[in-house]
């Protein structure tokens, strides 16, 4: 294969800020155990079987509220961000954010401090939430925003769900080569993190998917190159990854960088369509870790499915690239290389089920 096109490398121009928040990020996650927040309100008060294991017992949300936001300023708050705003410091409810069906043209926000909010849209072909930012253009303080910044909507904080909604970076998509055109959608940075029925709309790096344990469940994800890329522990099920790449793509890149990071991206029952030629994965990190199962491949997989890279750190030699039981007319080219192994049903168990992200603690059995 030729050598790698220099756009994938524009990625790795992340700032060490970025990258000190994102180790401190992923140490932190695992700790905490607990329940999401309405299958907390199931269990909460019978469950006290956590107590006394740990030094800091868990204290899940109590009490609840409900938010409302339409665009036509006929509800609590015109916009997605006064309504996150409206959310006390270190929140302890479950509060329901209810969007209108509308475009909201707004870069919103979610912080550490406020977990538990859960977006919630009329349907993700009717409430949608855009921006345009690019990793080039300038932020507040003059200096590039650079990818990670670029989200038009990032969550920080802990249980964070969203419900039938779309996110959009609206940025043009770029052409193979030109530099600085990243421009992400979403950005998830917190633990636990739930999605249904939601889309991702962009073009290179649409969902960042960034630190901590997320499953998402029939979404639509849409993008060029790396459009899901970051250092989660995440699984995707029954999702559509859908490609609008024109000379190449990629659908993911994954940022796992030790060998005992428990990180990874797990795709489960997914179909893979759009315009390819596409690689499936990419060694962002030297241990990245990537697997599809049972996921259906249309006729745009490139020769050789995987790519490494930077062809120069061995990275085929340490990641975890995997296939199992994957069907349709792209699935043999997702076996192209030789560091990317069809796994047998022992090795796959651990990337079949939502315990891949301790989904038994946090994600109740209706939703998985
Ligand atoms: C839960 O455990 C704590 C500490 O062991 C105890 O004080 C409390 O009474 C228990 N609550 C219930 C509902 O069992
Ligand atoms: C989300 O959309 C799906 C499909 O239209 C629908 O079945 C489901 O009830 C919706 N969920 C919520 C919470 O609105
Ligand atoms: C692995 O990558 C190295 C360069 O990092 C390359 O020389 C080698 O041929 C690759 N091996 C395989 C099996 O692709």
């Amino acid at each position: 294969m030729a050598a790698s096109p220099n756009f994938f490398y524009s990625l790795s121009l992340i700032n060490i800020t970025t990258i000190l928040i994102i180790l401190s990020l992923s140490l932190n996650a695992g700790n905490s155990r607990a329940s999401s927040p309405q299958y907390h309100s199931i269990n909460s008060a019978s469950d006290n079987s956590t107590s006394g294991k740990h030094h800091h017992r868990w204290v899940g949300p109590s009490g609840h509220r409900v938010i409302t936001v339409d665009v036509n300023g006929l509800a609590d708050y015109p916009t997605v961000q006064a309504a996150v705003d409206a959310v006390p410091q270190n929140n302890m409810k479950n509060v329901l954010i209810l969007i209108a069906a509308g475009c909201y043209i707004e870069k919103v926000v979610v912080p550490a401090s406020k977990p538990y909010i859960t977006f919630q849209g009329a349907g993700r072909e009717r409430t949608v939430i855009e921006w345009h930012d690019r990793a080039s253009d300038k932020g507040a303080d003059g200096q590039q925003l650079r990818t990670y910044h670029t989200a038009s909507v990032s969550v920080f904080a802990n249980y964070f769900i969203a419900r039938n909604i779309s996110f959009k970076n609206t940025a043009p998509a770029p052409m193979p080569g030109m530099q600085g055109w990243q421009a992400v959608a979403f950005r998830i940075s917190g633990d636990k993190a739930f999605f249904s029925g939601c889309g991702f709309h962009g073009a290179q790096d649409t969902l960042c998917d960034d630190a901590g344990r997320h499953y998402f469940k029939e979404c639509y994800i849409e993008g060029s190159i790396d459009f899901i890329f970051g250092n989660g522990r995440s699984m995707y099920k029954d999702c559509e990854l859908h490609s609008i790449a024109t000379r190449f793509g990629s659908i993911a890149a994954q940022d796992r960088n030790l060998a005992d990071e428990k990180t990874g991206f797990a795709f489960l029952n997914c179909r893979v369509t759009g315009t390819g030629p596409l690689y499936v994965g990419r060694a962002m990190g030297q241990y990245s870790r990537i697997v599809f199962s049972y996921t259906y491949f249309e006729d745009v997989v490139a020769h050789g499915g995987w790519d490494d890279w930077d062809h120069v750190s061995n990275k085929n030699k340490t990641v975890f690239f995997g296939v199992y039981k994957c069907s349709g007319p792209g699935a043999a080219a997702v076996r192209g290389v030789s560091w990317a192994r069809e796994l047998d049903y022992d090795t796959a168990h651990p990337f079949l089920a939502k315990s891949f992200v301790n989904g038994r603690h946090w994600i109740s059995p209706s939703d998985a």
